[in-house]
Parts: structure tokens; C-alpha cells; sequence
């Protein structure tokens, strides 16, 4: 295996951390604290059954031993029947006695007691086949069981010796006492113990019964979790998805007052704020473009006041000249209406508003748009082409920020012109912007309007395309462009639940597609049907 295959293991195995619901974690998680609850509880409990079983038994065993020890000392180990006898006695009289062994200093038997089937301890029973048949010829050898083995125990008696074996029916607990002061013999007397094996039984149900009460736990965990942590935050989830389409109306629930809900007025803080600043960056937009046409619409005012200054001056020579005065005055009244006319619509303009979506013919936008820019492209001899065809149905959309939106395009257009007339010729001879309207392709059962803004300019750069719908990116000289003007079409077209495409090739000029739906596929509300249920 190479040093990289860990890491790519690390890593997948990050990813699936990190990518499974968090149902699975909270469960993982409880899964894992019950089988570490188990695997403790499991070794701590058996190892007290075990301590407890060595302490009862070997007790037992050791008083059973010393009192045997005491008899034989007090009888003496040369007369061989008594001694059996003595052993027989101890062994009938206590059931659980397994074998008793009386052994001298060098280790050979004196006498024994075995129940059968024969129990005799490893080292007896290895000492060159069957115990028994070598002690007594009649009886043929008989294999001592192989599984019993030597256990360690843990407790100490107060006195003697205590060794434990482990077999099939149970633990041998054997205890070895010296008989009077040792020098002659010793007994070894081995209890059985098989109250041992249903102990443990019980202790393996408690901790299978504990490690599924954990389980439980677990998934019960998992469940509540889900619900009161998964409910909100998949609030917040849906929630941020829609302010990352660009709709900052939406709130998240705030159903509580701990982390989860406070993160949620947090997030409904941060979308009034995004919201408020779309406002201000609109207002600023808006009066920016204002800036730029205002010294077009300054002529356009200057023009019928000087009718209406000369009108006056004639007044004034010739006051008595009725019917040429009522001319006059209508004339003056004509002019002054055109000039509140735009004033009217320059102050509707610059005015900080909310969305108000409503049936507008694409046409009457377009005219509107135009007629802002118009004095600036007759100072600019840029030629203005408006083309709406008939069949185009009213578009669902705010006039003001529609109108906003087709200035900045038609004011890109007229730059755009303005850059790419070579100097020496004049840009009158061929600067045309126009204004096309037409029904669009049906997109996802909704029919739509294409409003082209299409300008014979400069071009857009294949490098600046991508890119020229970002915020603040623009080609032109420090001071003269914010970037900001497409950034800004861009929000109010998809605010719309329109989209907008550019097509160029450079030199030749740019065209920009605004799709919007038709208003017959809006709701009441004036929003998308499509939108307000996402
Ligand atoms: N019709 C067009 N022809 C050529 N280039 C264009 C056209 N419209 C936009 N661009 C390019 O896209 C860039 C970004 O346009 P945007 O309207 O966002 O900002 P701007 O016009 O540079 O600045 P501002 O709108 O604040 O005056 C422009 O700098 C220009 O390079
Ligand atoms: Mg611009």
C-alpha cells in the first residue's frame, strides 16, 4: 500500500462523515457509547462474579482443608485406612469437594479421593497416565479431561494456597494446606463450582438487556434530534436557498430562544439587511443614471421655457391684441404642461419605492426608457429605433425598476457607440440603438417576451463577457463607470423571474435579450406562479 492510500482513505472517510444525515451521526454515535458501555460493563461485571465465586468457594475450600488437616495430624498419616477413611468422610459430607490429595514434601501420593468422572488437577493427572489405575491395579486408565485449564485468581485467602481451574462443568477451585507444621504432608482439596457458569449467564442477559435499553436510547436520541434540530435547520436550509435566488423577503421561523433560534434571527437580520441594501444600491443606481441624462433633460425643460419667455415678451408689446393672445397663452400652457411632464416623471424616478408589480405593455415601458434617453442621443446623432410587434402580451413587472432597467442598458449602448465610432468619422453616419419586442419560445409551459436592446457599438471582449454581470466590473476609465449598471439589470430581471442573455462580436455591436413571462402566467399576487410556490 503506498503512503497515499491512507490519506485518500482519511479523506473518503471524512466525506462520509461528514455528508450522512445527522439522524445516522446522533445514532452512530449512541450505537458506539453502547458497545463501549457494553464491552466495560461486561469485563467489570465478570471479573466481580469471578472475584466473588473465588472468595466464597475458597473459603469454603480452605476451611473444609484445615479441618481435614487438623484430623490427620491429630491421627497420624501411618495408618493408610485411616486416612482414606478420613478423606471419604470429607467427601461425602460435602458434595461439592471434587478431590482431595494428601501428598508428602517430595510429592508422591499418600492418599486420594476423586468423584467421577475423575477430576484429578493437571499435574496429577499428566504424572504418567491415569492416577487411579497407578494407584489401584484393578481399575483400567481412564483419560483425564484435556480442557481443564489453570486459571489466575484474583483473590488472596488469609491463608494457604488457592489455584483455579477452568473446565467444562465449571470451576475447580483447589487450596493446598500444610497438615500440622508441613514437614510431612499437605492436603490439596479441590470444590467444584457450578453455580458459576448460570452467574455469568445472568450477567451476559443484564448487559445485553442494558446494551439494548442503550440502543433504544439511541434511536430515540436520533429521533429527537432529528425533529427539534433537523426541523430548523432545514428551515434555514430552504430559507437561504431562496435568498441565494435573490428573493430577501423570506424569514426563517424563529420557534425558540436557544443557538438554532437565535441563529434564525440572525439569518432574518441578514436578509433585511441584504434587502435593505438592494434598496439603497437601486436608489444609488438610480440617481447615478439620473446624473447622466440630467443635462439631456435639462434641454429638454429649457426648450418650452424659452417658448414660454418669448410668448410673454410678445405679451408684453402687444397686451391689447386679443386673439393672437389667447395663441399665446395656449401655447405658454402647452409648453409648461411638457415641462411638468418631465419633471413629474424625473421626480417618480429618483423616488425610493417598493416593488409594486402590476400588467404593463413591454411598448409603453420601452417608450418611457427612450424618452429619457432621447436628448442625449440627438446631442450624441445617435439614431433611437423602437419595433414592438403586435402579438406581444403585457409583461408582470414594475414599470419604474423595468424602466431603470432598459435605461441602463440603452445608456451602455450609447457608450458603447460612442467608443466605437472611429475617431475621424462621425458616429451620426451609422450609431443606431434599438429597441425590439417580440413574443418569445414558451419556456417550462409559461409563455414569455423578448425585449432586445441592441446597439451597433464597440463590442464586448470574449474575455469580458463572462464577467460583465458582476458587480462592480467595468472596462471604463477610473471615475466613469461604477459597474454596477448590469449588475443591477441583471437582479431586477430575475426579480422578475426573467432572464437576460448576451450576444456580441466586437466591433460590430452587442445585444442584449431580456426574457420576462407573460402576464396571463402570473398569479394574483403579482408574483410567478412558478416563484412564489418554489
Ligand atoms: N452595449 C455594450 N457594448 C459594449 N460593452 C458593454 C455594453 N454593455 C456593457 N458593456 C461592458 O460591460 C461592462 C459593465 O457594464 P455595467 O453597465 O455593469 O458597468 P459600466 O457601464 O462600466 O458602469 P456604469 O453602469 O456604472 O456606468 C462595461 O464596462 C462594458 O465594458
Ligand atoms: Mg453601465
Amino acid at each position: 500500500m503506498t503512503l497515499q492510500n491512507p490519506v485518500i482513505a482519511a479523506k473518503r472517510l471524512r466525506w462520509c462523515l461528514v455528508s450522512v444525515p445527522l439522524y445516522v451521526k446522533v445514532f452512530g454515535i449512541g450505537l458506539l457509547i453502547s458497545i463501549l458501555f457494553a464491552t466495560i460493563a461486561f469485563y467489570v461485571m465478570r471479573r466481580s462474579v469471578f472475584d466473588a465465586h473465588y472468595q466464597v468457594r475458597g473459603e469454603m475450600a480452605l476451611s473444609v482443608a484445615l479441618s481435614l488437616a487438623a484430623r490427620l495430624e491429630t491421627a497420624g498419616l501411618d495408618q493408610k485406612t485411616g486416612v482414606d477413611q478420613a478423606l471419604n468422610e470429607a467427601m461425602n459430607a460435602f458434595p461439592s469437594v471434587r478431590y482431595i490429595v494428601v501428598q508428602d514434601t517430595e510429592g508422591t501420593i499418600l492418599s486420594h479421593g476423586f468423584t467421577f468422572p475423575r477430576e484429578a488437577p493437571p499435574d496429577l493427572a499428566q504424572t504418567d497416565g491415569d492416577l487411579c489405575a497407578r494407584c489401584h491395579e484393578s481399575l483400567s486408565p481412564v483419560e483425564v479431561p484435556e480442557e481443564l485449564l489453570e486459571v489466575q485468581p484474583q483473590v488472596i485467602l488469609p491463608s494457604g494456597g488457592l489455584r483455579a481451574y477452568r473446565r467444562s462443568e465449571g470451576l475447580i477451585l483447589e487450596v493446598t494446606v500444610p497438615i500440622g507444621d508441613g514437614r510431612r504432608a499437605s492436603v490439596r482439596l479441590g470444590v467444584g463450582d457450578k453455580m458459576l457458569a448460570r452467574d455469568l449467564a445472568s450477567v451476559n442477559h443484564a448487559i445485553l438487556a442494558g446494551m439494548g435499553l442503550c440502543l433504544l436510547a439511541s434511536v430515540c436520541s436520533a429521533l429527537l434530534l432529528t425533529y427539534f434540530l433537523g426541523k430548523p435547520i432545514n428551515a434555514l436550509l430552504e430559507a437561504t436557498k431562496i435568498v441565494a435566488k435573490g428573493d430577501f423577503s423570506v424569514r426563517a421561523p424563529v420557534d425558540s430562544d436557544d443557538e438554532l433560534g437565535r441563529l434564525a434571527v440572525a439569518f432574518n437580520r441578514m436578509a433585511e439587511g441584504l434587502e435593505e441594501s438592494r434598496r439603497r444600491i437601486l436608489r444609488a443606481d438610480r440617481l447615478a443614471s439620473i446624473g447622466q441624462f440630467a443635462a439631456g433633460v435639462a434641454h429638454e425643460i429649457n426648450n418650452p421655457l424659452d417658448g414660454v419667455l418669448s410668448c410673454l415678451e410678445r405679451l408684453q408689446r402687444d397686451p391689447a391684441n386679443l386673439s393672437q393672445n389667447l395663441d399665446y397663452l395656449e401655447m405658454m400652457k402647452h409648453a409648461l404642461r411638457r415641462v411638468s411632464g418631465v419633471i413629474q416623471r424625473l421626480l417618480e424616478y429618483s423616488q425610493q419605492r417598493g416593488m409594486n408589480l402590476k400588467p404593463e405593455h413591454p411598448g409603453a415601458i420601452i417608450e418611457n426608457a427612450a424618452a429619457l434617453i432621447r436628448v442625449m442621443a440627438r446631442q450624441k446623432a445617435i439614431e433611437i429605433e423602437i419595433d414592438v410587434s403586435d402579438e406581444v402580451p403585457a409583461v408582470m413587472c414594475d414599470r419604474y425598476y423595468m424602466e431603470q432597467a432598459l435605461l441602463n442598458l440603452a445608456l451602455n449602448g450609447l457608450a458603447a457607440i460612442e467608443e466605437g465610432a472611429p475617431p475621424e468619422t462621425n458616429a451620426a453616419a451609422r450609431g443606431k440603438l434599438a429597441f425590439r419586442v417580440r413574443p418569445a419560445p414558451v419556456s417550462a409551459g409559461m409563455p414569455r417576451v423578448r425585449i432586445d436592446v441592441e446597439d451597433n457599438g464597440c463590442g464586448i471582449a470574449p474575455e469580458h463577457l463572462p464577467r460583465i454581470f458582476d458587480a462592480f466590473y467595468t472596462t471604463k476609465a477610473p471615475g466613469k463607470g461604477t459597474g454596477l449598471g448590469l449588475a443591477i439589470v441583471r437582479e431586477i430581471v430575475e426579480v422578475h423571474s426573467g432572464t437576460i442573455e448576451v450576444e456580441s462580436v466586437v466591433g460590430k455591436g452587442a445585444v442584449f435579450h431580456v426574457f420576462l413571462p407573460a402576464a396571463d402566467t402570473c398569479s394574483e399576487n403579482g408574483r410567478n406562479e412558478k416563484v412564489s410556490s418554489a
